[in-house]
């Protein structure tokens, strides 16, 4: 089978870097068109430079990384240096990136690439604000129903809020351009924190990173180990919960994962519960099922199928 094009649309953060390496360790199963970096766990000039930093980190300056939209739709940007770091990526040393940015709006390559590729075709992987996105199919309509598929991290249903008491971080930064993606039409896949809670790098499988031996391996080790103080405090979690890389190895091993078809729909009003991911789960309204909505994994399964590809790096 054809490698799946996608394009992954994300705000590094130390989960985004694996997913991306994830990505780019798999080129039987996915072919990367390009990179869209968001404002988001740290602001834009962070994310479009920790994007072209993990691409090189993989050996692939080849990837086009363009830089988007530095704050949400309509409100202001929420950062979350307090889980991340302040550089975003902390925990590892990585050098500062030689590739540029490539030249344009990253709002302007995902319309462009998805009006230049076949319909049908192109997957967007969003790990980050749903800004990029929304503001593309905003300015470009005719694109939305060429999208094949939107998979993406965000939101929660029985897990509720990281950043608020009801609130998933990615929704919650920017819950207006996540109505607008809700509300498209195109297929998405919701891996929520529901099921990335359950993806958790405990000791055993942080070690068998830094047991690699490849600087991959290593900077995931040390990016794990510095990620996990904030949901280790908070939640007393085993280990860091790698919420990106399940969007990612979803479209590796979509067996590895399960969750329900259900209506999923945005709180855009109430700052009560500003970007609550409101998920039909139980099936009690009559309102149209618009997401397939993820809630657990093969956890061994998919540590093995990281682990493995990671090697590769
Ligand atoms: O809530 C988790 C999400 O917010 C992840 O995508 C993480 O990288 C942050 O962006
Ligand atoms: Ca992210």
């Amino acid at each position: 089978m054809a490698p799946r094009k996608i394009i992954i649309d994300t705000d590094p953060g130390q989960d985004d870097a694996v997913a991306i390496l994830l990505a780019l360790a798999s080129p039987e199963e996915i072919e990367m068109l390009g990179i869209t970096a968001v404002a988001g766990n740290v602001p834009l000039e962070l994310t479009a430079k920790n994007a072209r930093i993990v691409c090189e980190l993989a050996g692939h300056t080849d990837i086009p990384v363009y830089a988007g939209c530095d704050r949400p739709l309509n409100r202001t940007l929420v950062t979350a240096e307090h889980v991340h770091g302040k550089t975003g990526l902390d925990g590892p040393v990585l050098p500062d990136p030689k590739m540029p940015l490539a030249e344009g709006h990253a709002v302007d390559f995902i319309i462009d690439t998805l009006r230049t590729q076949e319909p049908g075709t192109v997957t967007l992987c969003p790990l980050g604000p749903l800004t990029n996105i929304a503001t593309a199919f905003t300015k470009a309509p005719d694109i939305v129903d060429r999208v094949q598929e939107i998979v993406l991290m965000g939101g929660a249903y029985f897990e509720v809020g990281n950043i608020t008491p009801t609130a998933e971080f990615n929704i919650h930064v920017d819950p207006d351009a996540a109505d607008i993606v809700f509300k498209s039409g195109r297929p998405i896949v919701v891996m929520s924190l529901d099921v990335t809670h359950k993806a958790l790098v405990t000791k055993p499988r942080n070690d068998a990173f830094r047991a690699l031996g490849n600087k991959v391996g290593i900077a995931v080790a040390q990016m794990t180990d510095f990620f996990e103080r904030f949901d280790k405090n908070k939640y007393g979690s085993e280990g860091a919960p790698l919420h990106d890389p399940c969007v990612t190895a979803y479209l590796i091993r979509p067996d590895l994962f399960s969750g329900r078809h259900v209506n999923v729909e945005i709180e855009t009003q109430s700052e009560l519960t500003m970007g609550m991911t409101v998920a039909d789960w139980w099936g009690v309204t009559d309102r149209t099922p618009n997401a397939l909505f993820i809630g657990d994994l093969d956890a061994d399964g998919f540590f093995a199928l990281l682990t493995e590809r990671l090697a590769r790096l």
